[in-house]
């Protein structure tokens, strides 16, 4: 059995966790809307019609709930800074409750001795910016920058680790392509420019830290996935490279001075030959410190002439009868160690963290226990694959548990349960689940 020690005593080890997904206080303290608040009241694409007002009350509760990581054996809290909280109408005037919560969150953390980690944008964009044209227009940018100029010469004093974006590819494809996230919009020009903008977002903001902040730790963080192709057949292999641009290829690369992956994807190539601001520039690369890479589950993925623009199709775990989690994501800790030596072969990335991995499952509590035993499994063997990697000698410098409890899981609601710890959504009780209690155990050896 792997022990956290075996990780060697530098290893971080961390919990992460999302403003909008569990603060609640959505329309309190002089917060703006974000356009979360927006899609889940209109949209009707979320589950059960859940909304964020409250979410896990975390905006009253975070002092219990620092203590609670602390107690679970994490020495990092991983949380991000609701951009409309402090800015709620997304530039301009500030809302000092908002930024002095966020000075008590911090402080919370240094009192307990948690090691804060800021991720500065987690998919809640204000409102008011959706209405110029969100991440799809170009002034974007100018409102983001401002952004991070205030949180880092607010906060940089006292924290010294941060996130850029969270995951740009999800907000990117899900939000502006598939329309299944807020702010809903669809198409490949909102999707392409809405990558664009966020491609340099990761980067202004990577320098506006190291200008900002004394002595900062800087990274991003990506969501990845092995994409395996369904058979060797050439049409499945090259469906399974298109898939691989857009979701492992689409943001590290330009950072790091490689460009769009044009040249694997024909659509990609002539959309950048359209639109002329959709190129690589400098302005796209920063050497960040660190990127943080998550990971869930790998993709099987067969050519599909039917499905416009990438022609490819996801045969999925349970057609292909693989073990899956609530979520219908496949487990399969090998793809796990797969993708990090993917990411690893780049060589302009300094050092690699993984800043989430977790896995959902129909929990219940029964006699104030939640026995999730198919979740502890899911850890066990996703932490032995990245003990596997570090110990090739791939520079991994930590971990971070997605999440610390239940919460707001964007268009699923509060359906899908990914946390440590269980969350009654009625009376706001924390329960800490036996997932919690072995992560516990495993990091205290
Ligand atoms: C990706 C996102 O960063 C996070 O907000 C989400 O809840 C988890 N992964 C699980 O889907």
């Amino acid at each position: 059995m792997i022990k956290a020690s075996d990780f060697g005593k530098d290893f971080v080890w961390g919990v992460a966790t999302a403003a909008a997904q569990i603060e609640g206080a959505a329309e309190e303290y002089g917060k703006g809307l974000s356009i979360w608040d927006t899609f889940s009241k209109r949209s009707g694409k979320i589950k059960k019609g859940h909304q964020l007002t409250t979410a896990c009350d975390f905006y009253h509760k975070y002092k219990e709930d620092i203590a609670m990581v602390k107690l679970l054996g994490f020495q990092v809290f991983r949380f991000s800074i609701s951009w409309p909280r402090i800015f709620p109408e997304g530039k301009g005037k500030v809302n000092q409750e908002g930024i002095m919560f966020y000075h008590r969150l911090i402080d919370e953390c240094l009192l307990q001795g948690i090691v804060p980690y800021v991720t500065l944008y987690h998919w809640d964009l204000p409102e008011a910016l959706e209405d110029e044209g969100g991440w799809a227009a170009f002034s974007i940018n100018h409102s983001f920058n401002q952004f991070v100029s205030l949180c880092a010469k607010e906060y940089g004093d006292k924290v010294k680790n941060w996130i850029v974006l969270n995951e740009p590819f999800g907000f990117t494809s899900l939000g502006y392509m598939l329309g299944i996230h807020a702010p809903g919009k669809t198409g490949l020009t909102n999707f392409f420019s809405a990558v664009h903008h966020a491609a340099i977002a990761q980067a202004d903001g990577g320098r506006i830290l190291r200008a900002e902040v004394r002595n900062a730790n800087i990274g991003t963080s990506f969501s990845c996935s092995e994409i395996i192709p369904y058979t060797d057949r050439e049409s499945d292999v090259l469906a399974a490279r298109r898939v691989d641009c857009l979701m492992n290829r689409l943001f590290i690369e330009p950072l790091l001075g490689l460009g769009y992956p044009t040249a694997d994807w024909e659509v990609m190539e002539k959309f950048s030959i359209q639109h002329s601001t959709w190129r690589h520039t400098e302005r796209l690369t920063f050497d960040f410190d660190f990127i943080g890479i998550q990971n869930y589950f790998p993709l099987t993925i067969k050519y599909n002439a039917f499905i416009p623009v990438v022609q490819a199709w996801e045969v999925k775990a349970k057609s292909r009868k693989k073990p899956h989690t609530a979520m219908g994501w496949e487990i399969n800790a090998n793809s796990f160690y797969n993708i990090i030596k993917q990411f690893s072969a780049y060589k302009g990335i300094k050092s690699l963290m993984i800043t989430e991995n977790g896995a959902a499952y129909h929990d219940r509590t029964v006699n104030q226990q939640v026995n999730d035993e198919e979740r502890i499994t899911y850890f066990q063997q996703y932490l032995a694959a990245l003990l596997k990697a570090k110990q090739e000698g791939l520079n991994i410098t930590g971990y971070m548990a997605w999440t610390l409890m239940d919460n707001f899981e964007w268009a699923e609601g509060f359906n899908a349960r990914f946390g440590l710890v269980y969350t009654d959504f009625k009376t706001q009780q924390r329960t800490i689940k036996d997932s919690g209690l072995w992560f516990r155990d495993f990091l205290s050896h």
